[in-house]
């Protein structure tokens, strides 16, 4: 199975994903403190992420994202990008 790094709050922690699923359901499922105030909805923004690495192995933004105003290569919503097939690592942005 894919790898998610998810660095937040001066800590790293690596855990495993499945195909398909969000960073934000990943995070919740292994304890990182991702906020996601609208639920995961694609309309708060609590959920920012910074993709250092493995940006190709997510989906490809959203209208969401993108009515969102999230248009910088290397940042997306985690209840809106998807892991697929490698590995991914995100520094989870404090709001
Ligand atoms: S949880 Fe609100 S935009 Fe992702």
């Amino acid at each position: 199975m894919p790898k998610v790094t998810f660095t937040y709050g001066g800590q790293t922690k690596t855990v495993e994903g499945k195909q398909g699923e969000t960073l934000l359901q990943i995070g919740i499922d292994n304890g990182i403190p991702i906020e996601h105030a609208c639920g995961g909805n694609g309309f708060c923004t609590t959920c920012l992420c910074k993709i250092k690495k493995g940006n190709d192995h997510l989906s490809a933004r959203t209208e969401r994202e993108e009515n969102m105003g999230i248009s910088d290569a290397q940042e997306r919503l985690g209840c809106q990008a998807k892991l697929q097939n490698g590995d991914v690592e995100v520094d989870v942005i404090d709001i």
